[in-house]
């Protein structure tokens, strides 16, 4: 079983039995975390025990990016600076209707490469062409929760079903374990009850769990209001979805009585605040549903709609919303933050022993550089992830175990190549040659 041992780092554990940051030195082996210690006390490594030297490092737990559309970053600045309808209808999916199996290959080739190298070590995807992504993420070596995204109106509602079938049989489990597939029914406002039906039905058989997007906007909720005279989130509720395990996206647009029934349910949230703010779709309260004992994940959702898949920027914006909007600098503290893109991420997502640097977890691994002038002095290292990091400062990610990232590059993954075959499939949908993209 390969050993890694990491000497001398500043370790940000997010584990309450542990202080929030201190000098140590943490051993894997095999998938797992298997000690860490607290300086003075040192690990002896053992024969055959690869050592890296991690004094000029920070390691915290790999970040979790619990939703998003991994292709769509072929789309990036491609359509911005309109609201949600507008920019799905008019722009977004016109295009996707071109899309095709090498195109989603390469996009989400493009986004894993791109979150590895920010220090996110899983990710939560939504789309079609899942094989391909899936195939991607395995290649990769990062880990995965998947599924095929799925339009309940239309002639192929009944063929995204199958495919989403097909998605779990294929793929659950696979990438030594590292890629799990869920069912995605798209939102309540693609997805009629009738169809939400079929998906429970299929979910019940397959124990799959499930991700939707819901109450984005006000005016997807008012919608609902109209044709269903209740909310979103009340009529998932009396249709049983939340019988399932749900990791629900967005959630913005939500009342009290809403919030106690995630409460209830134990629905597991994904916040994406960049997304949000950019698409005008609002902002997600978020105090409240901690208040309720909401567990939330961060996301990133599609580079179409943030334009980028950097977590630490989702840290920042939940953490300085949280303080805006309620004029309160005391709420959701460092510490947090960091939580929600990490231990909370793997709350969301249903994943066990994953997002904390502690015995027995998941070896899902970030280091970070302290050899930046924005990360000196470093009086509170938690803080510094949070409020001045960024993606670009990561050295070191390791998932599973593996290390696959070292130096700030990509061990198995060749980055020029991966970039000029998705400039080379974004030019020929966006209908622009490659010179001018
Ligand atoms: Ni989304």
């Amino acid at each position: 079983m390969a050993k890694t041992l990491i000497t001398g780092a500043m370790i940000v554990p997010v584990d309450e039995a542990r202080p929030a940051f201190f000098h140590g030195d943490l051993l894997v082996e095999g998938s797992f975390i298997k000690k860490i210690s607290e300086y003075p006390e040192k690990i002896t490594p053992e024969e055959g025990v690869r050592v890296i030297d991690g004094s000029r490092l920070i390691l915290m737990p790999g970040l979790i990016n619990t939703h998003g559309h991994a292709a769509m970053s072929l789309f990036r600045g491609y359509a911005d600076d309109l609201p949600l309808q507008e920019w799905l209808e008019q722009k977004i999916w016109p295009v996707e209707e071109r899309l095709s199996g090498d195109d989603v290959y390469w996009g989400s080739m493009l986004s894993i490469v791109e979150m590895i190298k920010g220090g996110t070590t899983t990710f939560a995807d939504m789309y079609f062409f899942m094989d391909r992504v899936a195939e991607a993420a395995a290649e990769c070596g990062i880990r995965a929760v998947l599924c095929r995204g799925l339009i309940g109106v239309g002639e192929n509602s009944a063929v995204a079903l199958a495919e989403g079938e097909q998605l779990y049989r294929d793929w659950h489990g696979r990438g030594a374990g590292r890629i799990t597939v869920t069912l995605g029914p798209h939102a309540p406002y693609t997805c009629p009850p009738d169809f939400l039906k079929e998906v429970m039905a299929l979910a019940q058989r397959l124990g799959a769990t499930l991700q939707i997007h819901l109450s984005e906007t006000a005016a997807e909720v008012e919608a609902n209001r109209r044709q269903h005279g209740c909310s979103p989130v009340v009529l998932l509720n009396k249709l049983g979805l939340f019988e399932h395990k749900v990791t629900a996206a967005h959630c913005v647009h939500l009342d009290d009585e809403d919030i106690a029934i995630l409460a209830q349910k134990q629905v597991r949230v994904a916040h994406n605040p960049g997304s949000n703010l950019k698409l005008g779709s609002g902002v997600a309260p978020l105090q409240k549903l901690l208040e309720a004992g909401v567990t939330v994940g961060l996301g990133t959702d599609g580079a179409a709609s943030n334009n980028n898949l950097d977590m630490f920027e989702e840290m920042r914006l939940a953490a300085l919303l949280a303080k805006g909007i309620s004029g309160n600098p005391a709420l959701l503290p460092a510490g947090k933050a960091l939580e929600l893109a990490t231990a909370g991420g793997a709350g969301a997502l249903f994943l066990e022993k994953l997002g904390r640097l502690k015995e027995g977890y998941r070896a899902d691994i970030a280091g970070i550089s302290r050899d930046l002038p924005h990360a000196t002095p470093l009086h509170d290292a938690a803080a510094h992830l949070v409020y001045s990091a960024a993606a670009a400062d990561v050295r070191l990610v390791m998932v599973d175990g593996e290390l696959i990232l070292e130096d700030g590059e990509l061990l198995y993954l060749d980055e020029e190549k991966i970039k000029a075959e998705a400039a080379r499939c974004a030019a020929r949908l966006l209908g622009r040659t490659e010179k001018d993209s």
